[in-house]
């Protein structure tokens, strides 16, 4: 999720630059971005005790409780633990970049040194059909933007996909949008909207004639298909999509946590 409007300055310069009330970023996501980018270039190293959450607080102007959602957070990641009576310390597990998280096309383009473009095959207003309803809760007459595209690093076909959000979330996308840029920053930037979590189906196929075609692949060449509903923090559905990525350019790195917690 790091984003170029983002301010870096770690927690403890002399002077923090302030957080960005108005980016539609959530708070505790930004002081997530920031520690991670201490403990990234080393300044916060494995074993160091994390800045105290009263600290953070007080210097970043949040409640303690922001603060505690990002550490939270942190802790998910598996970047920090917590020891009950000694407090939470820097975790010598590596931080890959690769690790899945909610990032944009964008995002991971760049992550990986990649410049990303994007090819609009088409941009919409219609109604959803079974599976988006479903998956977006929809009500039987609201309708959804859908959008196409070809998605590329460094002018390489990276992967087709389809968008599916409903109006209702972001009413003027159609006019707003540049379907050549990045969708996640747009609705971060002009209608507040975060996805924070998302559940993803992962299943291989064959590239049908015009997937290999706008993918310059072979015909009936191994390829990923993604299916993805993301939330909002609220867990509302925003966003619905079905993605097409070959095989050979694109490989899928989890990280998995044990949990604590009792499932079930
Ligand atoms: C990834 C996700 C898509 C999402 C897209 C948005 O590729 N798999 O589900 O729609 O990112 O990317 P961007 O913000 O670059 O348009």
């Amino acid at each position: 999720m790091a984003k170029a409007q983002t301010p870096r300055s770690g927690i403890d310069d002399p002077r923090p630059s302030p957080l960005n009330r108005k980016s539609g970023i959530p708070l505790y996501h930004q002081i997530q971005l920031r520690l991670l980018d201490q403990i990234r270039s080393g300044e916060l190293k494995p074993g160091m005790p994390m800045p105290s959450i009263e600290r953070i607080a007080d210097r970043m102007g949040v409640s303690q409780m922001t603060v505690r959602q990002a550490v939270r957070a942190l802790s998910e990641l598996g970047v920090v633990y917590s020891r009950q009576g000694k407090g939470t310390f820097i975790s010598g597990i590596k931080l890959e970049r690769d690790f899945r998280q909610v990032l944009s096309f964008t995002e991971e383009s760049k992550a990986r040194g990649a410049k990303p473009s994007s090819r609009m095959l088409s941009f919409d207003i219609r109604t959803p059909d079974q599976n988006v309803m479903a998956a977006l809760r929809l009500t039987e007459s609201e309708k959804i933007f859908s959008l196409r595209r070809v998605r590329y690093g460094d002018s390489v076909p990276m992967g087709i996909e389809r968008s599916c959000l409903p109006v209702r979330l972001c009413p003027r996308l159609l006019e707003t949008f540049d379907p050549t840029a990045s969708l996640y920053d747009e609705l971060a930037e002009r209608y507040g909207i975060q996805l924070m979590v998302t559940d993803e189906v992962i299943e291989v196929g064959k590239a049908n004639s015009e997937e290999a075609r706008l993918l310059e692949i072979a015909p009936k060449s191994p390829v990923f298909l993604f299916t993805r509903t993301s939330y909002l923090e609220n867990g509302v559905p925003a966003e619905h999509v079905t993605s097409v990525y070959p095989g050979n350019r694109y490989k899928v790195v989890n990280r998995l946590m044990r949990s604590n917690r009792k499932l079930g």
